[in-house]
């Protein structure tokens, strides 16, 4: 085999991962996802700035999750698990899934009826896991599932899982090694809050072991009606056009908090129409199509620049980037892209009348 062939995060950062050579690799070549340059929203935040959107929706599943999956599933397998579980607002659920069909393996998924994108559900049933819509939220899921956990041998796959956080710190490293350092800040939203913990741990390492020279200020943002951590308090009935971060009481909550102060970040939040402007100017102007989970990285960036919080950094004259993280595809919830548009205008199959419309 190529060794240069890229084969997944396991294969290519495995030295700061807890592999060893008896764990059985289930990938799906995830990782590796392109960091785009905005040139619309790099001239909104001002000269000598640079903004770059980490593209998480060309994972696999479509979403950041596979890089957390790959170890969760690999792990589970090295240790003879023969079946994993999780509760999901969607996209877990669609790479637990995917993964544990790869491996073999039983997945049982359970999610808050009525409130996953369509894409995720379809995900999931396809990839034959065990898909049990609970009436209740994603708070309700995860309790159960712990309590599953707890009592039968069914391996947890939600990012309570410490391989998950190990996995998906990869994204941090692939941002360093393409910048050639940590960038100033990164943006993110924020649900169950494992993926802010993941990136900082993951910023962290690198610098450690010299290969970064600093630490991003992390920013996180939380929808405005699902934003316990903003409030400091948990949220009994989350609510939010973003189903994917629709959570009221995160499991890393804490770890939101570490990475927030060590990092001298913020969390704050974003209404959903705020997000939804940004789900739009993203996929207008920056072409780059994200479910509206990950539209909230942008409606957060807006909210800073308008509210001047990059200018004492323009200021000195010293070039400042910017990474957003866009955690999934557009193409998870195209009933929300769809709602949010005109729907196509109806015409009649006509030459004269098309060209007519069309304004030529
Ligand atoms: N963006 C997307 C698209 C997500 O699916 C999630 C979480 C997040 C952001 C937030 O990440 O939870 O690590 O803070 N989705 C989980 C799920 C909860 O079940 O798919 P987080």
């Amino acid at each position: 085999m190529n060794a240069k062939k890229y084969k997944g995060i396991i294969q290519k950062y495995s030295r700061f991962l807890p592999v060893n050579s008896k764990t059985p690799i289930i990938t799906l070549n995830e990782g590796n996802t392109p960091l785009i340059y905005a040139g619309y929203l790099s001239r909104l935040v001002g000269k000598n700035s640079e903004v770059y959107l980490k593209y998480e929706g060309l994972n696999p599943t479509g979403s950041f999750k596979d890089r957390g999956m790959t170890l969760a599933i690999s792990k589970a397998c090295e240790q003879k698990a023969t079946a994993v579980i999780c509760a999901s607002t969607g996209n877990t659920s669609a790479s637990a899934a995917a993964y544990a069909a790869r491996a073999g393996i039983k997945c049982i998924v359970l999610i808050p009826s009525g409130a996953i994108a369509l894409g995720k559900l379809s995900q999931a049933l396809i990839h034959g896991a065990k898909v049990l819509a609970i009436k209740g939220n994603f708070d309700d899921a995860l309790n159960l599932v712990k309590e599953i956990t707890k009592m039968f041998p069914i391996t947890l796959v939600n990012s309570l899982n410490p391989y998950r956080i190990q996995g998906q710190k990869t994204a941090s490293f692939e941002i360093c090694d393409y910048l050639g350092n940590a960038p100033d800040f990164q943006i993110m939203p924020v649900g169950n809050a494992g993926n802010i913990t993941a990136y900082w741990e993951g910023y962290k390492e690198y610098k450690t072991q010299g290969l970064s020279k600093r630490l991003p200020v992390m920013l996180g943002f939380q929808a405005a009606g699902a934003a316990p951590i903003v409030r400091g308090k948990p949220i009994n009935n989350p609510e939010t056009i973003a189903t994917a971060i629709r959570i009221g009481n995160p499991a890393s909550w804490k770890n939101a908090l570490l990475a927030r102060d060590e990092s001298k970040g913020l969390i704050d939040l974003v209404s959903d129409k705020q997000i939804l402007v940004a789900y739009r100017i993203l996929a207008e102007k920056e072409g780059v199509f994200a479910e509206p989970a990950s539209a909230a990285s942008i409606a957060g960036l807006l909210k800073l620049i308008k509210k001047g919080y990059f200018q004492r950094y323009l200021t000195k004259q010293q070039k400042i980037r910017i990474v957003c993280i866009l955690t999934g595809h557009g193409l998870k919830d195209p009933e929300r892209a769809i709602k949010t548009i005109q729907p196509p205008k109806l015409m009649r199959a006509d030459f004269k009348t098309i060209i007519k419309e069309i304004g030529y």
